[in-house]
């Protein structure tokens, strides 16, 4: 499997299979790849000929300098776990910080309609004025055909899906499933730094969520949320930052419910200093 860390040698190449009629997916990760990240880039092979992923920890996301320096990097285990999907049809694009912002890793700021500050938004300071510099940044790279992102990020996504259409990008952005541990967990990078009585305390979150959408069906938005609310009061190992309601075409916290709108309850929580998010359809 090619790793490319250089861009004018990723660009040749990808130019390459595309004057031979491929279509090229895209996956943008940041590695410490785990099955969640999988299933994007199984979803990818499917529809394309070629799939790029991405392997950056982007620095203009992060908004504490110290998570920054924890975030696990293992190239070598994720180009391991790519090739058991596919030996020939994946290419690694794994820059440096300098191969991508040429000595400037500063964010571009974006308006993003009031998605931006909204759940996210509110609790990671320029957050997605980073991802969003990223993820252009890579697009312009790569030109992808389709490009996979996985509703674990539901934000990040709908932040995504506007930022193609404001730019005119020439990609369509595919939603995927969220990916979980077989105790409902949702797969994420952070889950292997969790102690063992956080671990298993862990799935206490998508339960909630089931519970909390059975609740959504009789009940309002703000009577759920005092239930969950005082779920996680009870609980001795999570500590809950958010838990909303919203509609998810605005990501603004619903005020009465609709029928005709699609809604979604978002949920961050902390184990011990671990920041955990997953979200569930409601409707
Ligand atoms: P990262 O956290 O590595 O995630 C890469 C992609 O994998 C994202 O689209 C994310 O939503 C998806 N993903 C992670 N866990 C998942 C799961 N359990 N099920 C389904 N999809 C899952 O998100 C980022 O990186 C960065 O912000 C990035 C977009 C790469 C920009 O730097």
């Amino acid at each position: 499997m090619k790793v490319f860390s250089d861009k004018v040698e990723l660009v040749k190449k990808i130019n390459q299979l595309k004057a031979e009629n491929n279509s090229i997916g895209f996956v943008p990760t940041m590695g410490a790849l785990h099955q969640g990240h999988m299933s994007l880039v199984k979803q990818g092979l499917s529809n394309n000929s070629f799939v790029v992923v991405s392997i950056f920890v982007n620095p203009t996301q992060f908004d504490n300098a110290e998570d920054l320096k924890k975030y696990p990097r293992t190239l070598e285990r994720d180009v391991d776990l790519l090739k058991t999907v596919s030996k020939d049809k994946i290419v690694v694009y794994a820059p440096t910080v300098d191969d991508i912002y040429e000595g400037n890793a500063k964010s571009e700021s974006f308006n993003f309609d009031g998605l931006e500050f909204e759940m996210e938004g509110k609790f990671r300071q320029g957050h997605f004025d980073g991802v969003g510099t990223i993820v252009k940044r890579l697009f312009e790279i790569v030109e992808p055909n389709n490009a996979y992102f996985g509703e674990k990020d539901f934000q990040q996504l709908a932040i995504i899906k506007k930022l193609v259409s404001k730019y005119n990008i020439p990609v369509k952005v595919v939603g995927c499933k969220i990916h979980r541990e077989t105790n409902g967990l949702a797969m994420s990078s952070r889950n292997e730094r969790l102690k063992p009585e956080y671990k298993k305390a862990a799935p206490f979150i998508f339960k909630t969520l089931q519970s909390a959408k059975t609740k959504f069906g009789t009940k309002s938005a703000n009577k759920v949320t005092e239930w969950v609310t005082k779920q996680f009061a009870k609980h001795e190992l999570l500590e809950l930052e958010y838990f909303i309601i919203a509609d998810v075409d605005t990501l603004k916290p619903v005020k009465r419910k609709s029928n005709k709108k699609t809604y979604r309850a978002f949920i961050a929580a902390y184990a011990d200093d671990i920041r955990l998010i997953d979200n569930i359809a409601l409707n």
